[in-house]
């Protein structure tokens, strides 16, 4: 084991560690003595006593450099070599399996890939859209065993083993969704940006129990947001597939 002045370096004003020779050093009385001398008279050094009453400065040095052995102690406990195993990489990619539209996807993914980064840009199904990507637009909207999900706020690996479906899997074939050929029927879309999510959304509203009226079809779709302000369309195109009259009239 090096010696108390080998293992710790002092400058001229403060202690600066400068060699970490040990993990384990706990100084005595007198070592801490040795080195404060050793830093306040280096040329002396040999010809100074080492122990007796210290006076307020070398006491207020003794805390400093203690304090500095104690932190070198730390830090050296903490050194690569001393450490314990690292755990398994949270970061590194893994075979991740998406059960999607009917058919199993082995994509390679970080666990922190969300499903809609991992449905858009990994399986390249890119009928869903992107957003806000903070859970507040609807445009992301899956179905997860039947019920909507918003994918941008929920792990591709959290999804291994469910039934996934999306706008690219709501078809049968050729014959589109009902609420797919509602939307067209009753105008329910502008641009179309926000499209996909609004009839995965109705898709599964048109399931869920919701009142018959216009109000409760715009409170079951409040999640969903169109910029385009559709929203007349939307409303009249769901409630035609739920066999309701709505008094919504596309603009
Ligand atoms: S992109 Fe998911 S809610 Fe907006
Ligand atoms: S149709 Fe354009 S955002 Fe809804």
């Amino acid at each position: 084991m090096p010696t108390p002045l080998s293992t710790l370096g002092i400058g001229a004003e403060a202690p600066v560690i400068l060699m970490t020779g040990s993990s384990h050093w706990d100084p005595t009385r007198d070592e801490v003595a040795k080195l404060i001398i050793r830093w306040r008279y280096v040329s002396e050094v040999d010809a100074l006593p080492t122990t007796g009453t210290w006076s307020r400065r070398e006491f207020i040095q003794a805390a400093i450099t203690f304090a500095a052995a104690i932190a070198f102690g730390r830090a050296a406990h903490a050194a690569p070599n001393a450490r314990a195993p690292e755990p398994p990489s949270m970061t590194a990619p893994a075979t991740v399996t998406l059960h999607v539209n009917g058919r199993d996807l082995p994509l390679q993914l970080e666990p922190r890939v969300t499903l809609l980064d991992a449905l858009r840009n990994y399986a390249g199904l890119t009928g869903t859209k992107k957003g806000c990507d903070h859970g507040q637009c609807g445009a992301c909207t899956v179905h997860v065993d039947g019920r909507r999900v918003l994918s941008c706020m929920t792990f591709a690996v959290m999804q291994q083993g469910h039934d996934i479906t999306t706008i690219e899997g709501l078809a049968n074939g050729d014959a589109l969704h009902p609420v797919q050929q509602a939307f067209i029927t009753h105008d329910g879309f502008q641009c179309g940006y926000c499209t996909s999510g609004q009839i995965m959304s109705a898709a599964a509203v048109i399931k869920e129990p919701w009142g018959s009226n216009d109000s409760d079809v715009r409170e079951a779709m409040s999640g969903n947001i169109c910029r385009c302000g559709a929203y007349p369309g939307i409303v009249s195109a769901v409630q035609s597939v739920r066999g309701n009259n709505s008094s919504s009239t596309p603009g």
